[in-house]
């Protein structure tokens, strides 16, 4: 097989700037999607070869794939598409990369695990803003003997884009949840928390993130509790649908600020460890993180089966991350 990418949904907000991050990286790629017009163009812009099918079309996929070693999949809301793309991976023995925030897609690769083993194929779901916070997890994880309790704090920056805003209802409607000893449970009544981010000291809300299944599948931790510097962006929002959401922030607006993550691990007999991550704002640092992990599988580095990044690669990803740092806290 040669050693080539095919990204699905690149003509959307996130998808262009990750095709963008693959000819920067002078990979072999094509651009795929729904829409005619707006895949032409930006296959044209990037010079690649481009596929045009819905996301139900095995035919059309069983093509698009036939000569790849990796898919992203960057069209969201992923509860509409994963499945599809997932299983057409899973019969063209192509790896599978999403940038989902969505819990269910999440849930829906865990139920693929054997499958993808059967396959020969690392199925990740979540390999965007959740690859460095995965690798923090696993980071703190083993820094204390016997972790049994992990906070993490999301501080986001950069606004959202339209995909996000739709997309977050999915996650929004599922309300608080957290992982207690090993389930995932309704925490309605939760309250915020304070974090220590590199700089400052933030209070954050409880929200369920994905690491309760992500970060619980790479560290095993009993106990995961998540919380993000916003309300999601759907909370409070009657129409998802609006065609008056903005793309997405601009370049001049993501080069603006950073995104910072905080992780608190608890062991058994009370040992405390802390550390966050620096990074690019969001939809700078989703792109680079994708890419960080796709390059991996383009240079033959993946684990079969359903995986989380942390559990494929460990701390490790997070170096392969451009522009951000892993820090210790000690205060
Ligand atoms: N966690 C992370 O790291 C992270 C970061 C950024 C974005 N995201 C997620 O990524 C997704 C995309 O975000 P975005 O900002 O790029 O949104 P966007 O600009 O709306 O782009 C979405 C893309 O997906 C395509 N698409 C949507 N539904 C589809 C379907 N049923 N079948 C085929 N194609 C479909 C759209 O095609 P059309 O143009 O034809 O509608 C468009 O190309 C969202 O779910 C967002 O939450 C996650």
């Amino acid at each position: 097989m040669e050693n080539k990418m095919l990204i699905y949904g690149a003509a959307g907000y996130t998808g262009k700037i990750i095709a963008e991050r693959a000819k920067e990286l002078k990979l072999d790629f094509e651009v795929a999607g729904r829409e005619h017009d707006k895949i032409r163009d930006l296959a044209s812009e990037l010079q690649v070869p481009y596929h045009v099918f819905t996301v139900g079309d095995e035919t059309a996929w069983k093509i698009a794939l036939a000569d790849k070693k990796v898919l992203i999949n960057a069209a969201g809301p992923f509860k509409f598409t994963a499945e599809q793309a997932m299983h057409a991976c899973l019969k063209s023995g192509v790896h599978y990369l999403d940038i989902s925030a969505e819990l269910e897609t999440y849930q829906l690769a865990e139920t693929l695990d054997l499958k993808a083993k059967e396959a020969h194929i690392q199925l990740i779901s979540g390999a965007g803003l959740f690859v460095s916070y995965d690798a923090l997890a696993v980071y703190v994880a083993g820094k204390v003997k016997n972790p049994q309790k992990l906070s993490v704090g999301f501080w986001h920056f950069g606004g959202f884009s339209r995909g996000s805003i739709i997309s977050s209802k999915n996650i929004a409607d599922l309300g608080i949840l957290v992982r207690k000893d090993n389930e995932i449970i309704a925490q309605p009544h939760a309250k915020p928390k304070m974090f220590r981010f590199a700089d400052d000291e933030e209070e954050c809300l409880p929200t369920p993130l994905g690491g309760i299944i992500l970060s619980y599948k790479s560290t095993k931790i009993p106990n995961i509790e998540e919380y993000f510097s916003l309300q999601l962006p759907a909370v409070g929002l009657p129409d998802m649908t609006s065609e008056n959401l903005p793309d997405g922030p601009t370049a001049e607006e993501r080069a603006a600020g950073r995104n910072a993550l905080s992780a608190e691990v608890v062991s058994d007999n009370g040992e405390i460890f802390r550390a966050a991550v620096d990074a690019p704002s969001g939809y700078t640092l989703t792109p680079l993180s994708v890419m960080a992990v796709a390059n991996r599988i383009l240079n033959g580095d993946f684990k079969t089966g359903y995986q989380s990044p942390g559990s494929a690669y460990g701390v490790s990803i997070i170096y392969d991350i451009p522009d951000t740092h892993l820090i210790d806290i000690t205060q």
